[in-house]
């Protein structure tokens, strides 16, 4: 019958006979399922596997030094950091509509993934945290035609690697215990989903490097908070965004004229519906009176009261 440590057992034996002493890479995000698969294949044929991250610039506030630390550093494993911020940055100059936004990143990570992986040599497999609900859904998917999301994007048809896909028998909640028993840390198995276009869904209209300072910023107050108050298990998803305006404000004696910053907390079961966290009063304080005091450019903070329908979680 069927145990944790069975399945992590079998996978990896599944995985060494597959791979012999041939190469694998896997594209790291730092997601709960690319690292679950990451630590799998890396049991599994230690050496023989490269992982590439790539930061596109688009992240939160420590994420790719926590990455690099946690892979690089405690798990000892090849990981190839990829600082394409500029790539991604220069393409998305000008650029305000969500949907075009989603495809160019997703397109640039596809770009960007073929360019660099090339110059790390040759690989037989590419190893892809496919999870079961992935392949289920994929033929009548509403989630995705509502919004384009990025990591369902197929690769170069040159790109001939043979897949790997450890945890295409899964759900979500199976993923998080494979990667507790491989001794994953508590902050990547139980991460709050974060969207592979990152901050640039974040920021509402044309990306900049002083919105994303922003939306990063007051993201990682927002986050401190809510995890100082214990509240970060049970809120699924929270995060700020920054929407395109400007209103009057007072500091001293002069007037301000500068960013609202929005917040976004919900619960939710799988994302599909959502409804807004009711986050105590003195917990939405500090936050308020942290971010204005300590983010530059901020004079306005308002909180996002709408349940998924008939809003979405996202602000784009
Ligand atoms: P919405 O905003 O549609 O979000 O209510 C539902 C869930 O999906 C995430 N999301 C995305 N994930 N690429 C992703 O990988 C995307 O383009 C994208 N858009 C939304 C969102 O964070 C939430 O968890």
């Amino acid at each position: 019958d069927w145990t944790m440590e069975s399945f992590v057992e079998d996978t990896i034996q599944d995985i060494r006979n597959k791979v012999g002493n041939r190469k694998v890479l896997c594209a790291l995000s730092g997601g709960v399922d690319s690292s679950v698969v990451a630590v799998l294949i890396h049991k599994a044929i230690g050496d023989q596997l490269t992982c590439m991250f790539i930061d596109h610039g688009l992240l939160r506030k420590g994420e790719a030094e926590s990455v690099m630390e946690t892979f690089s550093g405690k798990f000892d494993m090849n990981v190839v950091k990829i600082d394409a911020k500029d790539r991604f940055l220069g393409k998305l100059q000008g650029i305000s509509d969500p949907e075009q936004k989603r495809k160019i990143i997703g397109n640039e990570f596809i770009y960007v993934f073929d360019d660099e992986s090339k110059k790390l040599g040759e690989f037989d497999f590419l190893a892809q945290g496919t999870l079961y609900t992935d392949i289920v859904e994929s033929g009548t998917d509403t989630a995705q035609t509502i919004k384009s999301h990025h990591n369902v994007g197929g690769l170069p048809e040159d790109m001939k690697f043979e897949l790997i896909e450890p945890l295409s028998t899964l759900f979500k909640d199976e993923v998080r215990k494979v990667g507790e028993e491989c001794g994953l840390p508590q902050e990547i198995v139980w991460r709050q989903p974060f969207p592979g276009p990152g901050l640039a869904i974040r920021v509402l209209g044309e990306v900049t490097e002083e919105k994303l300072t922003i939306v990063r910023e007051s993201d990682a107050i927002l986050r401190d908070e809510i995890k100082k108050a214990g509240l970060d298990r049970e809120i699924w998803q929270y995060f700020t965004a920054l929407p395109n305006m400007k209103s009057v404000g007072v500091m001293g004696d002069a007037r301000t004229y500068s960013y609202t910053v929005g917040i976004r907390a919900v619960t939710s079961i799988d994302g599909m519906t959502a409804d807004w966290a009711r986050i105590p009063y003195d917990v939405l304080e500090k936050i308020s009176t942290r971010i204005v005091n300590e983010v530059d450019h901020v004079n306005r903070i308002v909180l996002d009261i709408t349940s998924k329908p008939p809003a979405t979680i996202e602000w784009e």
